[in-house]
């Protein structure tokens, strides 16, 4: 009886539960004989949809509802980017060259394999990917490259020619792989131009519909959170081991030059809380089938959530807001998920945890993570290919569709002269609208370090002034610090439209590069300006050392202390050690029982080969000493540790 009375509760509790959704997502059925690690996903100009998969296959169909399917070409080298010219010409970066697949006997299968370039090199590490695959206004072929994981400075071990392919496998680092961390361009005939540098591993590349170049990078090493850059000819985005290979190169250079010839990203996207490894970037083209963000960009991620973002040209540049679009589960089941040391999708650090309660409840099929490369298809739906490389379960092809109701969203934010201007989709309760409390503001900021950085000088942000527009559906803040070099972080959860429905992703951020004026921070890039400097003569501050601990080391050795594998990496024999060294360990081979001089050199000048960077050149000595009181405190065996605030939500 009981388990009847359940049986019809179900339904019931589900059902009370659901939420029109103004976005559905549709499971697209994928061949049996298809790998579905979908690794590149476009249309033909006649409308049939082409897929790559990760395994090396190109698969086409005209239905992609109900099939058939059929095999276009396989064999091919883990292809991430498709561009289908007709049916019948298709073009696929493999990580080596730029190859062409004709069908020339009319059967739908291509029979001729063509390399159009490979000037570029890799070698067989697994993070030298090869990326994308757009053509810009003149038609040219736009894709990117990959360097190593922990790639490391600037390096002068091999020589830029004579190419030097020797065996280099058993190596971590640095890599002879040619033009790698670079945009690049192979034209018609072939020829390939580089065009930028700085890339981390540039893992989505697009061309707006303006035709202008624009890239994804990933965070880890130099570049402190995931990004989506503006790139332009000759410019350089912050990770040096590409640079060697710039025209202009003449030897390393330190982090302080590096600094001052990096161009900022057009807009960052917060590591942790806008995913954790950002895709292709595509324009909404869809004259508003695709719903209200006509002209926005959508972000695929490998977690599961795609983002949009606006973008404003200010001052002559691209900047602008990030904000969610559909979040299955970012929060929560990703950090879980990131237990296991070895998923490098998102730090379980607060960053990650701080947005996962404010998920929206959708019905339905929740997305998949994965989200690396997506495309609009001629009836405005957007197309997601997942593929997820055996980091986390799920790989296929989803299919976006808006509903035709209007999703309640910030729709743009701008900036104004002494603040941000918020436009939303809808009319907004006005009482709530101009109600000061019903926003949240705060900014940071990242530094630029070889170890990559967490959110730094953050601060709250106070609303000097608040104006409704007319229309109910805008509002002005005037806040009382606007100030360049910093990422503005917004809430706005109490807000409710019109008609009374929550926002449904009530958080963005804006990347406010430049003032209106231009105006641009001055401060250090590599330092944080809000850890105060103690006097001197008062011996080692250990309270200074720990916000010096946080700011600086708690990426990899933890907030207890306890150190850890760093993400994705695997020591090879007879290299240092991945793993951040424990400070709990007890015994003659604790990091700890070492001397303050021993430890003190060592923090100064890092570990040669090992991810442990120098500080020298980033903490003052006073500073240095500080952060060992810190840890001698805290993880020494002394009873009066001070622990750093607690990661957990309140
Ligand atoms: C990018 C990751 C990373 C960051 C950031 C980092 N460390 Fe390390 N640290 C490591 C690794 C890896 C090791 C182990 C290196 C080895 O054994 O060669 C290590 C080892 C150490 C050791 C042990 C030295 C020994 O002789 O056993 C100390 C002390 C240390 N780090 C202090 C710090 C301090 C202080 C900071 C912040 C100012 C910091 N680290 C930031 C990765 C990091």
């Amino acid at each position: 009886m009981k388990r009847r009375l359940a049986f019809f509760l179900l339904p019931l509790a589900a059902a009370a539960s659901l939420r029109a959704n103004t976005y559905e997502i549709e499971e697209i059925t994928l061949p049996t004989a298809m790998v579905p690690e979908v690794s590149g996903v476009t249309f033909t100009p006649d409308g049939q949809l082409v897929i790559v998969n990760r395994h090396g296959e190109v698969w086409l169909t005209a239905d992609p509802k109900n099939g058939p399917w059929r095999r276009f070409a396989f064999g091919l080298h883990e292809p991430l980017g498709v561009f289908a010219a007709s049916a019948t010409e298709i073009f696929v970066t493999q990580r080596p060259e730029l190859t062409r697949l004709r069908d020339t006997d009319g059967d739908g299968a291509a029979d001729r394999y063509e390399t159009i370039n490979d000037d570029w090199s890799v070698t067989d590490n697994w993070h030298e990917f090869t990326f994308g695959l757009h053509l810009n206004k003149e038609g040219d072929f736009i894709l990117s490259t990959g360097l190593p994981d922990l790639a490391g400075p600037l390096n002068t071990l091999y020589p830029r020619v004579p190419l030097n392919m020797e065996k280099v496998h058993e190596e971590r680092k640095p890599s002879p792989g040619r033009y790698e961390g670079w945009v690049l361009k192979v034209d018609r005939d072939g020829r390939l131009t580089p065009i930028a540098s700085g890339f981390r591993a540039a893992a989505g590349v697009g061309v707006s519909p303006d035709g202008e170049i624009f890239a994804t990078d990933q965070q880890g090493d130099y570049v402190a959170t995931s990004t989506l850059v503006h790139v332009q000819p000759g410019r350089f985005y912050g990770h040096p081991a590409s640079l060697k290979w710039a025209k202009d190169y003449d030897g390393p250079l330190d982090l302080p030059e590096l600094a001052k010839r990096r161009t900022p990203e057009a807009v960052a996207l917060p590591h942790g809380t806008m995913g954790g490894s950002p895709g292709e970037p595509v324009w909404d083209t869809t004259g508003g089938k695709f719903g209200p963000f006509t002209g926005q960009i959508f972000v695929g991620d490998f977690t599961k959530l795609i983002s949009r973002v606006y973008l404003e040209k200010v001052a002559g540049e691209y900047q602008g807001a990030c904000f969610p679009f559909i979040r299955d589960a970012v929060g929560l089941e990703a950090i879980q998920a990131n237990s296991g040391a070895d998923n490098l999708t998102i730090p379980a650090g607060r960053d990650g945890l701080k947005y996962f309660r404010d998920v929206p409840p959708r019905s339905g099929t929740p997305l998949r993570p994965g989200n690396m490369r997506m495309a609009f298809a001629p009836d405005g739906s957007l197309y997601v290919a997942q593929t997820t490389r055996g980091w986390a379960s799920g790989d296929g092809l989803q299919r976006i569709v808006w509903s035709q109701r209007t999703p309640v969203e910030i729709a743009t934010i701008e900036l104004i002269p002494d603040g941000f201007r918020l436009t939303f989709t809808t009319a907004m309760d006005a009482e709530k609208l101009g109600d000061v409390s019903s926003y949240r503001l705060g900014r940071f900021r990242y530094l630029y370090l070889p170890s990559g950085s967490p959110r730094t000088d953050e601060a709250e942000v106070a609303i000097r002034e608040l104006r409704v527009a007319g229309d109910g559906r805008a509002v002005e803040l005037a806040l009382e610090d606007l100030d360049p070099g910093y990422i503005y972080e917004l809430e706005v959860d109490p807000l409710r439209s019109a008609a009374g429905d929550r926002v449904e992703n009530p958080l963005a951020f804006y990347t406010l590069t430049r003032l209106l004026d231009g105006s641009l921070f001055t401060g250090p890039m590599s330092e944080p300006l809000l850890i105060a400097e103690k006097k001197t003569d008062q011996g080692p501050n250990p309270e200074n050392g720990l916000s010096i601990y946080r700011t600086f080391c708690v990426t990899c050795h933890q907030p207890d202390g306890s150190g850890g594998a760093l993400p994705g990496a695997t020591a090879l024999p007879g290299t240092p050690a991945l793993v951040a060294a424990d400070f709990t360990l007890r015994g003659p081979e604790a990091p700890l029982s070492k001397s303050d001089e021993e430890l003190i050199r060592f923090i100064t000048h890092g570990s040669e080969g090992s991810p442990m960077p120098p500080f020298g050149g980033v903490l003052k000595p006073n500073q240095i000493t500080d952060v060992l009181a810190y840890l001698r405190s805290a993880f020494g065996g002394d009873s009066q540790a001070l622990s750093p605030t607690p990661t957990q939500p309140e």
